[in-house]
């Protein structure tokens, strides 16, 4: 019998290696394999008998596991609808290999696609992957084909890729899943993206909060060296900071210096780490890469709509029945990933928002529900698909609450660099505070200092006052900011003030 448990993190955390060792002991001639995860995190940990699974397990279901007796089965795991429907090019592996296994990865299809880079040579890798239609999956879906030509024209003596895997976003997990899953397919991804622009060293930054990442790359990275030489990556933690994630913060962190944005131009693909030209991508760009290679521009580029090509990791969490990694080609509405596979709410109650792109996306209505999952789709609805986290939240949610944990979350991590966002966030949070207080009261002290100073009189204001006084400044923060952490936080504030006007304790009317 073979029986495979996960060994990812979330598995981990719902109790997979103490059902893995207590299988061990009921099943002793078993085979017990640890395998990356399916992605369907409500089953986790979900236990598999020669395909067939059942979960989420406890130690008390063992025995009727074992002999197909539990009503926790739920048939052949490939065919589950969950598993079914999706379109999984660069989660092909997940739940079916050994993540650390080189053994497992070549008999997936592994090393093909850096096989056929090293045929294509440098100029033929940059036309596949610009053909392919690849953008950048960290959120901000610029071209990869481009970023990489830009670094490839680039005249240097060293040139550096960088894997930004500081997944910082509330509600996102497919970078850790992949990392865990199928290092060897991120390795792979980076190799290729060397040959295209003539690197031969690469970085992979990811967040101290990933300790089973680090751990699985390390020992990726460890057993296949010879086979992406003479190319070398390594792996350096970060230490817990979101703003890390922008690049050129990321780049400082790298080269030992303090977490700081840097302006751009340059940009990074010109001058980035040591300020040498650098390509720095997300890992769920660089993890597509081998599949493009394999099977060739176009095989990818048939999935998704308009300019937004391929597929995307969707994550799914939240207020959801069925939260879990869903990939699938751009296209699906908003509502069908919500209700049709998330299964709405876990409460039972009616779905209120849903904030989608991490904690600076805006927070999407019901009414929004037909917005395509696209790059484009969502900027036209006022918001971002980011790195494909969607949050869920039910009728329960204050939304005066969630505008004012964006504007505190921006004071928390703004790098202090920039003016807009580092005061911006802060006299934010207070506005909150006054609207959900009723509006600002005159204060005597500040009054008694103004007087010294002949200044107009410190008036009371209510909360219209208030509310445009907050838009004023989301506007200077959008756009004054010098990187995506100031720049973004008034998407979730003023979101949620233009569909939820009743949680601010305002009318339609005053938003006018
Ligand atoms: P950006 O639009 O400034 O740049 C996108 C990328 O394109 C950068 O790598 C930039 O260097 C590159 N680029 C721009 N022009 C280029 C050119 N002519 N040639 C070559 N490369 C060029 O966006 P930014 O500030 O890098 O990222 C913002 C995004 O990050 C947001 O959309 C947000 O969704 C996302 N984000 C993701 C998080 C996560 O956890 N994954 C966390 C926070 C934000
Ligand atoms: Fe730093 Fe915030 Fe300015 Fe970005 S917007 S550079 S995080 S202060």
């Amino acid at each position: 019998t073979k029986i495979c448990i996960s060994d990812d993190a979330l598995a981990i955390a719902c109790g997979a290696d103490k059902i893995a060792a207590a299988i061990a002991k009921a099943a002793p001639d078993a085979a017990i394999v640890r395998t990356s995860s399916w992605g369907m995190h409500w089953l986790e940990p979900l236990v598999e008998v020669d395909g067939i699974g059942y979960g989420p397990a406890t130690i008390a279901d063992i025995s009727a596991i074992l002999d197909g007796s539990s009503p926790l089965k739920i048939g052949p795991i490939a065919n589950h609808p969950y598993i079914a429907k999706q379109q999984r090019l660069t989660f092909a592996r997940a739940g079916k290999t050994r993540p650390t296994s080189l053994t497992d990865y070549k008999a997936s299809d592994g090393w093909t696609g850096l096989k056929t880079a090293r045929e294509l040579g440098s100029d033929k890798i940059i036309k596949t992957v610009v053909e392919s239609g690849l953008r950048g999956r960290g959120g901000a879906g610029f071209p990869t084909g481009i970023k990489w030509k830009t670094v490839g024209e680039t005249i240097s003596k060293r040139k550096y890729i960088v894997c930004n895997a500081d997944e910082g976003d509330s509600g996102t997990f497919a970078d850790r899943m992949l990392m865990e899953g199928d290092p060897f397919c991120l390795i792979e991804g980076m190799a290729i993206a060397g040959l295209a622009v003539g690197a031969k060293k690469a970085f992979i930054y990811v967040r101290s909060e990933y300790p089973h990442a680090i751990a699985k790359l390390n020992a990726a990275l460890a057993v296949c060296g010879h086979i992406i030489a003479p190319f070398e990556i390594e792996v350096r933690v970060g230490a817990g900071a979101y703003v890390c994630g922008e690049e050129t913060s990321l780049l400082n962190s790298l080269e030992g210096k303090r977490g700081e944005v840097r302006a751009k131009p340059p940009i990074p693909a010109h001058e980035g780490l040591f300020g040498m030209p650098t390509v720095v991508n997300n890992v769920l760009t660089l993890a597509a890469i081998p599949y493009i290679l394999t099977h060739g521009a176009q095989a990818y580029a048939d999935y998704g709509i308009g300019r937004s090509r391929g597929t995307m990791p969707i994550q799914l969490a939240g207020n959801l029945k069925y939260p879990g990694l869903y990939e699938t080609a751009f296209g699906l509405t908003l509502g069908e990933l919500v209700h049709t596979i998330g299964g709405g709410t876990q409460s039972g109650r009616p779905v209120k928002a849903v904030q989608v792109g991490g904690p600076l996306g805006a927070y999407h209505p019901p009414a929004q529900f037909d917005t395509a999952f696209d790059y484009e789709a969502f900027g036209e609805a006022g918001g971002l698909i980011g790195h494909g986290g969607i949050v869920v939240f039910d009728e329960s949610a204050d939304m005066l609450r969630q505008a004012r944990f964006a504007m505190e979350f921006c004071a928390a991590e703004s790098c202090g660099k920039c003016t807009p966002c580092r005061l911006g966030s802060v006299r934010g949070v207070e506005l909150l505070d006054n609207i959900k207080n009723g509006g600002r009261k005159a204060n005597d002290r500040v009054e008694s200092l103004l007087q010294m100073h002949n200044a107009p009189k410190d008036t009371a204001r209510n909360v219209s006052d208030e509310i445009s006084l907050l838009t004023d400044l989301c506007e200077t923060m959008e756009f004054g900011s010098l990187c995506a952490l100031g720049g973004f936080a008034p998407y979730p504030v003023m979101s949620a003030i233009k569909h939820w006007p009743h949680d601010f304790d305002i009318g339609e009317n005053l938003l006018q």
